[in-house]
């Protein structure tokens, strides 16, 4: 299944043909077919300014949506090419070996990432260096769109409030191999100096000598946001996505329902009640949640009887989205494993094969799920603390973008019921925290079998769950 996105009416010659399969092929100069034109991210910054953060963070969003990304970060490149680092002297610009050597790096880090975008189907490459002179984004903008003939978008971010500034460098920096031999205020003093360097020599994005390029300037994480010639649908969804995400301090709860009547007799999907251990189940979330005194708790949960019986004791505004609902399992609804292995035996094969593709007759399938789902992250990185009651499939789905699973992981991911999984993001990942409240329920996880379209006996999802999550 080919799919063919929007036809780019600008006249660059680099097309890409984008398949199903992944399978990709470029069309030169005077070919027909055509979409997206691969682009590359430029961060533009100070040090200690959340570039890697909002590369990495960007990655996850951009990959778990189908678009395949990459960050080519430049601090890793010079890591590589130094054997000993000792401190912020090596980025004096009066410091000429360090210079050339810093220019070869910046230098070997883009080619690498053109040859990926052009060699291994690479759709967005992000480039996380400081890019802090005119000079220098001159000449990435000259490489990237003049000779590679992609698309180049800035992403500054600016910011001069001094607390988010030491908070940052004491959140990464201090612990960045480049300090290990330091101690922590040793680390911040020596950063601070780094940052000074930079800062003789930072050019922001300028709206008149720089007004042709395509940019956007963050102001102290998020405050102000200023746009220039932003240039079609990847870079609208890159913005507005960059406009959602802030790096104040939450939780973000997880829970399936309690166990529902269709639940405790082997059946997907349907609209059932609660079972009398789903009911308890609902009493006992509520019970902990009280108890975390959490501040201004949202409550999401899906349309269905389940997610609303089990968030019903919980004192906290509620919204319900349809888009919480559980993956539409068609003409397999209400069925067992078993009756689908014996009434579609060729359908259940078919989705043992592929699970995170394969779509249920007149229903859904995982990768819809996540269309459907990227609003409900959209709003999840705008939000504090929420509370997130819906189903096996879409936590699944969830768990996939904190966790940046693949696509071929997302539809095994261990969700058990009557368990909360509770999120704390982190400066570059995830803490993450399983509480089981003690009530017993059935195991609805099926693991993929050994011989497709058969249905062996189930395991106990106690076990492989996630560990704390570093991007
Ligand atoms: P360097 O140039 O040294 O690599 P950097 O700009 O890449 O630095 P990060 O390593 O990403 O900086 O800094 C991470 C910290 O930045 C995190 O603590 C995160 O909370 C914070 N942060 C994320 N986004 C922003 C933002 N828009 N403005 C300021 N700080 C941010
Ligand atoms: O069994 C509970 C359930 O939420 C079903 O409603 C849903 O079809 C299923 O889990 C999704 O899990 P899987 O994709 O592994 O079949």
């Amino acid at each position: 299944q080919s799919i063919i996105s929007s036809i780019d009416n600008d006249s660059r010659c680099l097309r890409r043909i984008s398949e199903h399969s992944g399978t990709k092929a470029f069309a030169g100069r005077g070919q027909q077919l055509y979409i997206n034109i691969p682009h590359v991210i430029v961060m533009v910054g100070l040090p200690a300014r959340g570039k890697t953060y909002m590369a990495r963070k960007l990655s996850h969003y951009l990959n778990w949506i189908g678009i395949k990304t990459r960050v080519f970060n430049l601090g890793d490149y010079r890591r590589k090419a130094v054997n000993e680092f000792k401190d912020h002297n090596f980025f004096k610009t009066e410091n000429e070996d360090a210079l050339k050597l810093r220019e070869k790096c910046a230098n070997d880090a883009l080619q690498d990432l053109c040859n990926w975008i052009q060699n291994e189907g690479g759709e967005v490459g992000v480039y996380d260096a400081t890019n802090s002179t005119m000079a220098r984004r001159s000449f990435i903008y000259r490489k990237i769109v003049g000779d590679m003939q992609f698309k180049c978008f800035f992403v500054e971010s600016i910011c001069d409030d001094p607390k988010i500034i030491e908070e940052n460098i004491f959140d990464v920096k201090v612990n960045s191999p480049d300090y290990k031999e330091m101690n922590d205020e040793d680390a911040f003093n020596d950063f601070m100096l780094r940052i000074a360097h930079y800062e003789s020599q930072y050019q922001t994005l300028d709206e008149i000598h720089e007004e042709s390029l395509s940019f956007m300037k963050l102001y102290n994480a998020g405050n102000k946001v200023v746009i220039n010639k932003s240039d079609g649908h990847i870079q609208a969804r890159i913005i507005y996505f960059f406009m959602n995400i802030h790096i104040n301090p939450r939780n973000i709860y997880l829970s399936r329902h309690g166990e529902s009547l269709l639940n405790a007799v082997g059946r997907i999907g349907g609209n059932a009640d609660l079972s009398d251990r789903g009911l308890e189940y609902s009493k006992s979330l509520s019970k902990y949640i009280e108890s975390q005194h959490v501040e201004n708790l949202r409550v999401w949960t899906s349309y269905f009887k389940r997610t609303m019986q089990t968030a019903s004791h919980i004192d906290a505004p509620q919204e319900r989205w349809k888009a919480l609902n559980e993956i539409d399992s068609g003409a397999c609804e209400e069925l067992t494993y078993q009756e689908i292995a014996d009434k579609f035996p060729a359908e259940l094969a078919a989705r043992d094969e592929n699970k995170y593709h394969y779509r249920y007759p007149r229903g859904e399938s995982y990768e819809d799920l996540v269309a459907r789902l990227e609003p409900v992250i959209m709003e999840l990185e705008r939000q504090k603390n929420v509370l997130v009651i819906s189903h096996q499939a879409v936590l699944r789905c969830l768990l996939g973008y904190f966790f940046n699973k693949s696509a071929e992981d997302i539809p095994y991911i261990k969700v058990p019921l009557h368990t909360i999984i509770k999120l704390t993001p982190m400066a570059y990942g995830c803490h993450v925290e399983y509480i089981p409240l003690g009530i017993k329920a059935v195991d609805t996880y099926r693991p993929k079998p050994k011989i497709s379209g058969t249905v062996e006996a189930q395991h106990s999802s106690s076990d492989e769950f996630f560990e704390d999550y570093l991007y």
